[in-house]
């Protein structure tokens, strides 16, 4: 059959709480942005709509279970169809967001959409911290409202293991992307027809995503007084008003997502705005913990000067490179960070304002992240305590400014 390519069939395929919904966002936006017509058609949101009835229950998914798979076939059939329509009319871009990820239902799609080419994109992150914190979030839908936290996150446990069972990685499709979707990698790809945009969703798929992020240092500390280092102190009563100073500052924003790392003084700053902010998620991260100072935890920059004076003088030298005896350096932190920084973005979603609320080290690891630092340099970025950084980093903009809040 002639294949009009100037229109175009995305599928998503993945297990469930693989990022596939945020690809398919991502992918929508960026075409949108190149007045591409592209719209999604989700067989979740469907299933919703038209059976709230048990089929957030976890037996809804078994394989085994031939009514309920019935019921999910046709709700696959119902999107196959509306999309079909959709590129009929005058959509461009038809994306199927769904798991799909058995070879049956693929071909299907292949069969089922033969005018325009069926570009499939599998989306796979098995990273053990990042699925349980996605499957967490999806137990706040209100699909799961009647349930406790334990019976939500095992019931849909559950459902991704009938999933398990007849998932196949994608091979024989014709077009397709299989993206690591943590680390917005294409691990594998094959394109065999003309894919309209290919060079603008190749692109989309391995950009991170928009993101205005709040970059804000926690507010003073018990240590910051005494120039000590690391430890889990509180904040002074001028930390606690900094706190207060910066929930001021944000009270007429909007943000959904406020990471800190996992000790007091990050938390405590994020107190007062996660309370104006009623919205607002709050997550910590170990990944953002300060840096390790190892033997030196606790003491001050004087006492490792007077008593430690080989350490003290070989971090001098070399700043970046230097690894506190049984700590850490900033050499050793950057990976640290960045994959606290990656899952922060990942468990955002499209969210389009985050906020990290970090140590000195850590934000200077941010940083030099987005701006283009010498690593020697990076150990000397200015962090201060009473200004934040708003970094808006787009595909086509890096924009960096130092507020006072
Ligand atoms: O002094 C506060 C602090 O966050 C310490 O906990 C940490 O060891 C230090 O800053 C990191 O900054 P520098 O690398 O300049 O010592």
């Amino acid at each position: 059959m002639q294949k009009y390519l100037d229109k175009l069939y995305i599928a998503m395929v993945g297990l469930p709480a693989r990022g596939k919904s945020t690809v398919a966002s991502k992918l929508k936006e960026g075409l949108k942005k190149e007045n591409i017509k592209v719209r999604i058609f989700n067989n979740g949101d469907l299933r919703r709509k038209l059976l709230s009835r048990n089929s957030s229950k976890p037996d809804f998914y078994n394989p085994e279970n031939k009514e309920n798979a019935r019921l999910r076939e046709n709700i696959a059939l119902i999107n196959i169809e509306n999309a079909r329509k959709y590129l009929h009319n005058n959509g461009q871009v038809a994306i199927l967001d769904a798991t799909n990820v058995s070879l049956k239902r693929r071909s299907k799609i292949q069969s089922m959409l033969c005018e325009h080419p069926v570009l499939f994109v599998e989306c796979i992150n098995e990273d053990e911290e990042i699925l349980k914190a996605s499957i967490t979030k999806k137990t706040e839908q209100p699909e799961f409202s009647r349930l406790n936290f334990q019976n939500a996150f095992e019931s849909f446990e559950k459902r991704i293991f009938y999933y398990e069972h007849i998932a196949q990685h994608l091979d024989e499709e014709r077009n397709y992307y299989i993206l690591d979707s943590l680390n917005n990698q294409i691990l594998k790809e094959k394109i065999t027809e003309n894919i309209f945009c290919n060079i603008q969703i190749r692109d989309l798929l391995v950009s991170d995503w928009v993101k205005n992020l709040f970059l804000v240092r926690h507010g003073e500390s018990h240590f910051n007084l005494e120039s000590r280092i690391g430890g889990d102190p509180e904040l002074t009563p001028n930390g606690w008003s900094q706190a207060e100073a910066l929930a001021g500052h944000f009270q007429n924003s909007n943000i959904p997502y406020i990471y800190t790392s996992t000790k007091k003084r990050t938390i405590q700053t994020a107190q007062p705005i996660t309370r104006m902010q009623k919205n607002a998620k709050l997550l910590e991260l170990k990944e953002f913990n300060e840096i390790d100072a190892g033997i030196c935890e606790c003491m001050s920059y004087e006492e490792i000067r007077k008593n430690m004076p080989q350490i003290f003088h070989a971090r001098t030298c070399d700043k970046y490179n230097y690894i506190y005896p049984q700590g850490e350096g900033y050499v050793t932190l950057k990976e640290r960070v960045d994959r606290g920084l990656k899952k922060a973005i990942y468990l955002s979603g499209i969210a389009t304002y985050i906020m990290i609320i970090g140590h000195q080290a850590v934000n200077r690891m941010i940083l030099a992240h987005f701006l283009y630092r010498r690593r020697e340099d990076v150990p000397y970025i200015y962090t201060p305590q009473d200004r934040y950084f708003h970094i808006i980093s787009t595909q086509s903009k890096k924009l960096f400014e130092l507020k006072k809040y």
